[in-house]
Formats: structure tokens, C-alpha cells, sequence
């Protein structure tokens, strides 16, 4: 497997606690190389674009809402596998079902609420990296 980039946030619910640098350790020590990354405040409505597949969803709302709530950090990982690997490093997305050990049975509050986004498929994770990086800022 070649090496791979994915797009991952840290989601307001971890920046508000100060758990950036701690979220980002457990990225560094899986293996993954953080080569892109940047602090952002979204509006409610490019959080609503960013989410678009989830839209009708029950949570969405929610969702958009908590994802303009406070700063975000949009960054690109790079590495083998990448896009699984960051997935496994995650964890499910509900804390209660994460993994010991995962950024989301540590850190994660609730469903909602659980500190980090990681893309699911190659052609998700180039769109959601032309979303919020221009290749200028993609340095490895
Ligand atoms: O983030 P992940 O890919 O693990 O989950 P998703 O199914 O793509 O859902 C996107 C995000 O919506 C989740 O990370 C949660 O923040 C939120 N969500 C929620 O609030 N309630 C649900 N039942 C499912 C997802
Ligand atoms: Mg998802």
C-alpha cells in the first residue's frame, strides 16, 4: 500500500479543553505524519457543507451547530494506509464502542461530541482536503 493522505479534524468539543496537543501525540505515535494543519472557525453553513451526506439526518443540525460552536483544527495526515489507519487511531465513532486506547475512548464526550473527524474513503478524504487546504499549503 502506498503512502496516503486523509483529512482529519480536532472538533471544538477537544480544542475548548485544551487537548490538541495531546490528540496530535496520539497521531505522531501511531505512525502518522501531520503534514498539513491549520486553527479555523467554521460558520454553521460550511460545517453544513462539509457534513452535505448527512444532511436530513436526524442530528444534523446539531451537528453543524457544535461544529461552529468554537475553533477547529483541520489538518492532513499522511502515511501508509492512511485513510484505515487514522480510522483504527480514531475509533468508533460513539465513545461507549471505541477501543480502548483510541483518541475517542479517551477524550471523546458523546456520539456527538467526540473530538475528532477522519475521512472514510480515498475520494471523500481528497475532497474534504481541496475543502479546506490549497495545495500550496499541502508541505508534507
Ligand atoms: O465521524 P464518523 O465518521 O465516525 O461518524 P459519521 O457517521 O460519519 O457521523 C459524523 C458525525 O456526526 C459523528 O462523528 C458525530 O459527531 C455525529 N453523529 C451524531 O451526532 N449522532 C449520530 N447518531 C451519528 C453521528
Ligand atoms: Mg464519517
Amino acid at each position: 500500500m502506498a503512502v496516503q493522505r486523509t483529512f482529519s479534524i480536532i472538533k471544538p468539543d477537544a480544542t475548548k479543553r485544551n487537548l490538541t496537543g495531546a490528540i496530535n501525540a496520539k497521531i505522531e505515535a501511531s505512525g502518522l505524519r501531520i503534514a498539513a494543519q491549520k486553527r479555523l472557525r467554521l460558520t454553521e453553513e460550511q460545517a453544513g457543507i462539509f457534513y452535505e451526506v448527512h444532511k436530513g439526518r436526524p442530528f444534523y443540525e446539531e451537528l453543524c451547530a457544535f461544529m461552529a460552536s468554537g475553533p477547529i483544527v483541520a489538518q492532513v495526515l499522511e502515511g501508509e494506509n492512511a485513510i484505515a489507519k487514522y480510522r483504527e487511531v480514531m475509533g468508533a465513532t460513539d465513545p461507549a464502542d471505541a477501543e480502548e486506547g483510541t483518541i475517542r475512548a479517551e477524550f471523546a464526550q458523546s456520539k456527538g461530541e467526540n473530538s475528532v473527524h477522519g475521512s472514510d474513503a480515498p475520494e471523500t478524504a481528497e475532497a474534504e482536503i481541496a475543502y479546506f487546504f490549497s495545495g500550496l499549503e499541502l508541505v508534507g
